[in-house]
């Protein structure tokens, strides 16, 4: 399936569980939120959120990825890096967990009827945690609640384009031996829980004239590394330009890291930003990995491409 080729493509972290204010800028590519010239005060948060801005034949388009954990951390940040609800044209949720869309009812109320709201329709099984502390859940994405808030909904399990502008992998193929799914995930299924296999999260994947693939993962719990080669052959593209988004790594132990490192270092993206649900440990080791191409997700964060 062909993913358009787009002039150029903005990402800005809205939440995310990091903010910290001496992370590095990379000119041109990445910058940094500066604390002076804030609104109000960011916040970080368990959560994920992203406003894309993609620019194609000369127009614009505003996609938000994920509504983060709640309304409280998403209208915070939305107001501190002085966006309104009005300027996003569409929706795209990862994949069914709730710090992903626990702002997003909130939104759509502010944001009036008919906003198109895309997602996998595997997202609607309850999902639960099971920790050592004890069981966390279930939550449910409610089609009632979405439908009365007047979301158009548009929901895939194969490959799908996101308004011409993007492509949704949909239920990604798993190829690497190392990316399985964590054990501690189960959905409930007709009455009965099971062990989630994720076919509910999917990649977003841009791709930027002259510079390549831009692989936008939520949690990454099919595996960062699957969704990118899942990505490179739906599209045909090859060149990656960017990996971005949170990618469930530390929980899964160092043969998951390390595979992930190895697999990161063939694709070969001049960018890997990862935040969210990675974890401390497996940041560390990516940021030791790849010197010169690995990044920490904060809150604040733009990174800009092509144009
Ligand atoms: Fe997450
Ligand atoms: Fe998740």
């Amino acid at each position: 399936m062909q993913a358009p080729v787009l002039q150029s493509m903005t990402v800005e972290i809205l939440v995310d569980n990091f903010f910290d204010i001496f992370e590095p800028s990379r000119p041109g590519l990445v910058e940094r939120a500066v604390l002076g010239k804030l609104k109000k005060p960011l916040v970080a948060a368990h959560g994920l959120a992203m406003l894309l801005t993609l620019v194609h034949n000369g127009r614009q388009t505003k996609i938000l990825v994920d509504t983060a954990n709640s309304p409280l951390s998403f209208f915070n940040n939305l107001e501190a890096m002085e966006h309104k609800v009005e300027e996003i044209d569409a929706v795209f949720l990862s994949h069914g967990h709730p710090d992903h869309y626990g702002g997003l009812l909130e939104f759509l109320s502010r944001r009036g009827p008919g906003l198109p709201v895309f997602f996998h329709e595997d997202c609607y099984f309850p999902k639960l945690l099971v920790t050592p502390r004890g069981r966390v859940g279930p939550y449910v994405l409610e089609k009632e609640k979405l439908v009365a808030a007047g979301a158009q909904l548009h929901e895939n399990q194969g490959p799908a384009l996101l308004q011409d502008l993007a492509l949704l992998t949909g239920t990604v193929e798993a190829t690497t031996p190392y990316e399985k799914p964590l054990p501690g995930f189960k959905r409930i299924v007709q009455g009965n829980e099971e062990p989630d296999p994720f076919s509910d999260e999917q990649a977003l994947v841009v791709n930027i004239e002259g510079k390549g693939l831009v692989v936008i993962g939520g949690c990454c719990h099919p595996g960062i590394v699957n969704m990118t080669k899942y990505a490179q052959k739906l599209t045909g593209v090859n060149k990656v330009a960017a990996i971005i988004g949170g990618f469930h790594l530390t929980a899964g132990g160092d043969d998951l890291i390390n595979g992930t490192i190895n697999g990161l270092k063939e694709l070969n993206p001049n960018l890997v930003l990862a935040g969210h649900c990675t974890g401390f440990k497996a940041l560390t080791r990516l940021a030791a990995a790849l010197p010169d191409n690995f990044m920490v997700s904060c809150v604040g964060t733009k990174v800009m491409m092509g144009g």
